[in-house]
């Protein structure tokens, strides 16, 4: 029978977990994107390429066209500034945006607060907030020029748990980082992951990568892809094999 928890959050099917970067330069080439791959995938990803040029267009677009958004922004600033910069994200209709993590514990709960706050009042659909821990690009030594010390898988579960502390939903995560990130937050938080190459694709300048199969075994609840998918030559095709082999991965996702 299924649980409570099932009923409030149904298990989404692995099409939906298939998150597609649209790292284009302008809108004729997202709306090319998209056409072929909206309805194929759960979500397309508006980071700060696309959106500086073409701004909240870029989310209209792909809500015209049937899709869905996640506004990776990745805001870091005061907490007023970023709460408000969360409000219009909210207020735009994006399924999911993100924060750094590193921009302190009040930083995050303010966000939830407001966020919480103008989707009540404004009866809005409240997007999915996500924390960034410790951004791929960089290591030990980057940290320690910053003043931080010990190992980066550290700092990643600390920021992790901060953010769940502050009420956020889940973190963006490298794949490697995922278990430890599971063990420490448990199975309700969420954990999206880029870094994602099909067997025999090119890894590009992602170094540390997994396969769609692993990351699902890995316990990841959403997987962002992008050259594998956006340069291959019948995307469609690329994204439909993408979640074969996520389908075909024998996880078995609980919530
Ligand atoms: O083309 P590719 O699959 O490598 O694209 C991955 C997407 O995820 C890009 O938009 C990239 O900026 C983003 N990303 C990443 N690694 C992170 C965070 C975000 O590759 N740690």
């Amino acid at each position: 029978m299924a649980s409570n928890l099932q009923l409030v959050r149904p298990p989404l099917s692995m099409r939906e977990r298939l998150i597609v970067a649209l790292d284009v330069d302008d809108l004729a080439a997202a709306k090319a994107a998209i056409k072929l791959l909206a309805g194929q995938v759960g979500m397309f990803k508006v980071g700060k390429q696309l959106f500086t040029h073409a701004g909240p267009q870029a989310v209209t677009l792909i809500h015209d066209l049937g899709g869905e958004v996640f506004l990776d922004l990745k805001f870091h600033d005061i907490p007023t500034t970023v709460a408000k910069a969360a409000i219009a994200a909210t207020r735009l209709g994006v399924k999911m945006f993100n924060v750094h993590a590193s921009g302190s514990l009040e930083m995050m709960r303010l966000t939830v607060r407001e966020v919480n706050r103008v989707c009540r009042q404004e009866s809005l659909r409240r997007p999915i907030l996500l924390a960034v821990t410790v951004l791929t690009s960089l290591n030990e030594t980057d940290l320690k020029h910053l003043g931080i010390t010990g190992e980066v898988g550290d700092q990643v579960v600390r920021l992790a748990r901060l953010s769940q502390d502050a009420g956020m939903d889940g973190v963006v995560a490298a794949p490697h980082e995922v278990a430890e990130i599971r063990a420490t937050c448990g199975r309700g938080f969420m954990i999206v992951t880029p870094g994602i190459r099909p067997e025999k694709t090119s890894h590009d300048d992602q170094k540390r990568v997994m396969t769609p199969a692993e990351a699902v075994r890995a316990g990841v609840d959403y997987i962002v892809v992008g050259r594998p998918i956006m340069e291959a030559k019948e995307p469609a095709r690329a994204a439909r094999e993408i979640i074969d082999e996520m389908e075909h991965s024998g996880a078995k996702i609980i919530v």
